[in-house]
């Protein structure tokens, strides 16, 4: 018997409602044509998809609007969730059991244990992971670089030179949205590159106070006020994937951020090493600070349980998971699924994770809530989001890191 058939044996026959509500934060030019192909094979499989889309990278937006929603009791089928997040819904308990599906499927053995101890709580599985996204990427528009003479940095020292080169050159050095988490998503690959694994390990996972307020983070806050000398006028408040769309025309070298970005250039038409080139955050390489998108099943009545199960089958099929992640620019959850389909950066991003994973140089990212949970997570974002903005001195800025992180733990 397939997983579905013993899973819908167990329950009580009742009227079946063929239709998921799906509540996500991916509005983009990438992430709509990657989330499009998990509607198709639904689809075929007589669901349909109600969607629900709420705009806001890392899913700020979409968060606030689910707690209002569950405490009002409109209950979705289903929810894009990152780490700590779904932890805090399963001890709430919120979300459904999956294990008998989890069991018959066999997911134990093709889920990382980094991602299933977000997936599972206390043993149970609540979600089904989709990708693993990294966040300490540069994107960069390679004919801005050729024509400048600027070659892939690798270093601190190097980035800072590309930058001033890039200046000097007439285009914007960075793209950049002034937004929390984009800040947020900045400042962990500069602090990884400042401090190495163990010092990001320390720092955003433990949240260790001596770490924290430690002259090696005030050198972490110099490189945040170096960075935001690149930067053009109008980045506050825009959205990551307009700072994409800079570079993706040539107005700006390069741009920070998770692999998401490479959605918006293969949407855009363009080819990596030939349009443009991505690279670890300078001073990064070997080290992988990821995020997994995983859809957490909310416990929903009898009569939505078949569709949410074949939601939840479809998001963990190895052939849905080779064609979405290479649209959406992460690499699959599961580890069986071939890398043939992907392009030289999907095969980077392949062989990284697992170079990293086998070194233990695998971290959960901050800036999308794999490194501690969300009100920690919104602790740092404040004081880095006051500091680049020039509302805090740099000096200071350390201490109050390991002020708000106390307070907030
Ligand atoms: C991340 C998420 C990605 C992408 C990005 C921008 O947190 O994992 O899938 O959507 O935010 O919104």
């Amino acid at each position: 018997m397939g997983a579905l058939a013993l899973l819908m044996a167990s329950q009580p026959a009742t009227a079946q409602v063929k239709e998921v509500e799906v509540v996500h934060w991916w509005t983009s030019g990438g992430e709509a044509a990657a989330l499009n192909v998990l509607k198709g094979n639904l689809q075929k499989e007589g669901i349909s998809w109600k969607d629900t889309p709420i705009a806001g990278g890392s899913g700020v937006q979409a968060m606030t609007v689910l707690r209002a929603r569950v405490t009002a009791g409109n209950i979705p089928t289903t929810v894009q969730m990152l780490g700590f997040d779904i932890q805090d819904w399963a001890e709430l308990g919120s979300l459904a059991d999956l294990n008998a599906i989890a069991a018959k499927d066999g997911w134990d053995k093709v889920v990382p244990k980094a991602l299933q101890r977000f997936s599972k709580y206390k043993d149970q599985w609540v979600a089904a992971p989709v990708n693993v996204h990294s966040t300490n990427w540069v994107w960069a528009n390679k004919a801005v670089l050729d024509k400048l003479g600027i070659a892939v940095p690798k270093n601190w020292d190097e980035f800072v030179a590309a930058l001033d080169k890039a200046k000097a050159g007439g285009v914007v050095p960075l793209a950049h949205g002034g937004q929390p988490w984009q800040d947020g998503t900045v400042f962990e690959a500069v602090l990884l590159a400042t401090g190495g694994g163990d010092f990001y390990q320390k720092a955003l996972i433990d949240l260790d106070p001596a770490t924290l307020k430690s002259d090696k983070m005030k050198t972490v806050f110099e490189r945040m006020s170096k960075l935001r000398t690149y930067l053009d006028p109008n980045f506050s408040g825009r959205d990551w994937n307009l700072a994409s769309a800079m570079v993706i025309k040539g107005e700006a070298a390069f741009q920070m951020m998770g692999d998401w970005a490479k959605g918006e250039f293969i949407a855009a038409g363009k080819k990596p090493d030939v349009d443009f080139l991505c690279f670890r955050f300078p001073g990064t390489q070997g080290n992988v600070t990821f995020n997994s998108d995983q859809f957490v099943m909310f416990k929903v009545g009898d009569d939505r349980k078949e569709a949410q199960a074949k939601m939840a089958l479809a998001v963990m099929d190895p052939g849905f998971q080779s064609a979405f992640n290479v649209v959406k620019g992460s690499v699959p959850a599961r580890t069986d699924v071939p890398g043939d389909a992907f392009d030289a950066c999907g095969k980077k991003g392949i062989a990284d994770l697992k170079e990293a994973s086998d070194a233990g140089k695998l971290y959960g990212s901050m800036a999308h809530g794999h490194a501690a949970p969300a009100g920690v997570k919104q602790a740092i974002f404040d004081v880095v989001t006051k500091h680049f903005n020039g509302q805090l001195d740099t000096a200071k800025a350390p201490e109050e890191l390991a002020t708000a992180v106390a307070a907030a733990k």
